[in-house]
């Protein structure tokens, strides 16, 4: 594994491996990473990614030069390209995150880069890793990934996360998948085609009453607003599915909630409470997964 880059390009041996270093991350000698370093390169905002990205090399004893609004605070604000910003902290760091608005800017960044590049989420493209934890905590908190039933929740036409997760889900056995989403919002028809030729079975709809209650996870996700050319647009949507302790309740007992976060209203606070929320736990699991992912990278 040199980048990180899509979902597809992982295999189940591969994932059990991260899964695994990540299980034994407590059996890892002290400092493993000592004299590395991470440069976290986003030009979008982030909370999760970056800070845990960062926490996991500092954790690992590496060091982190970062950039938190690239856009504005980078060479990009006086024109820079990608490419050239990428070729020169080739020369500062040993592994590049990168969060870019562009979809497919990470695999740009490949070409010109000889230190692994991680997508860190590339517009409405993909955020592999974010696929990685989010799987993991299916497989922690539900016991299981074949056989899985899933249910996706919001705007699936823009939510990089879904695409990701799909991609991976298509490769294990007797998932089922709900894509639940306005018409507008429709999972892509390559996301569709995809799953297909794996075998995996979906239905789309636009209510999630008759699912709510024939699946072993319930993954919600926001309107992504800044994906929206029209203000006016994404109001429309937002506020669209809003899970309460009332839907909660319609789920049968051991289902889990999870969401990649932030999360916008589309979960009411009182469903923290639930014994079936995970989504904080989620955002934990990320933690150890990235810190399994540089080693894999850098070790
Ligand atoms: N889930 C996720 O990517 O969160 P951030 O945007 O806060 O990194």
């Amino acid at each position: 594994m040199k980048h990180v880059i899509e979902s597809q390009q992982f295999d189940k041996k591969i994932i059990n491996s991260i899964f695994k270093t990540a299980d034994n991350l407590s059996q890892l000698k002290k400092h493993p990473l000592k004299n590395k370093i991470l440069a976290s390169l986003f030009y979008e905002p982030s909370t999760r990614t970056r800070f845990s990205f960062e926490s996991a090399m500092l954790k690992l004893g590496g060091e982190v030069i970062t950039t938190e609004n690239a856009r504005e605070f980078s060479s990009t604000a006086k024109g820079e390209t990608l490419e050239d910003t990428i070729r020169v902290v080739n020369y500062y760091a040993d592994v590049i995150v990168l969060r870019h608005y562009e979809k497919g800017a990470s695999a740009r960044a490949t070409t010109v880069s000889k230190i692994p590049v991680i997508n860190a989420g590339d517009g409405a493209g993909q955020h592999p890793t974010q696929a990685l934890l989010d799987l993991y905590t299916i497989k922690k908190e539900v016991g299981k990934i074949d056989g899985v039933k899933i249910a996706f929740v919001g705007d699936l036409k823009n939510g990089r996360t879904v695409r990701s997760l799909s991609y991976l889900l298509g490769k294990y056995r007797k998932v089922k998948i709900f894509f639940v989403s306005p018409k507008k919002l429709r999972i892509g028809d390559d996301i569709k085609k995809y799953l297909s030729r794996h075998n995996i079975s979906y239905k789309e709809t636009e209510k999630w009453d008759n699912v709510l209650g024939r699946i072993d996870v319930l993954y919600q996700t926001r309107i992504q607003k800044e994906r929206f050319k029209r203000p006016a647009e994404y109001r429309k949507y937002k506020g669209t599915y809003i899970l309460t302790l009332k839907e909660t309740g319609k789920m049968k007992k051991g289902t889990v909630i999870m969401h990649p976060l932030p999360r916008v209203g589309e979960i009411a606070p009182e469903v923290d409470k639930s014994p079936k929320a995970v989504y904080f736990k989620q955002a934990k699991y990320g933690l150890l997964i990235r810190m399994a992912l540089l080693i894999k990278l850098l070790k």
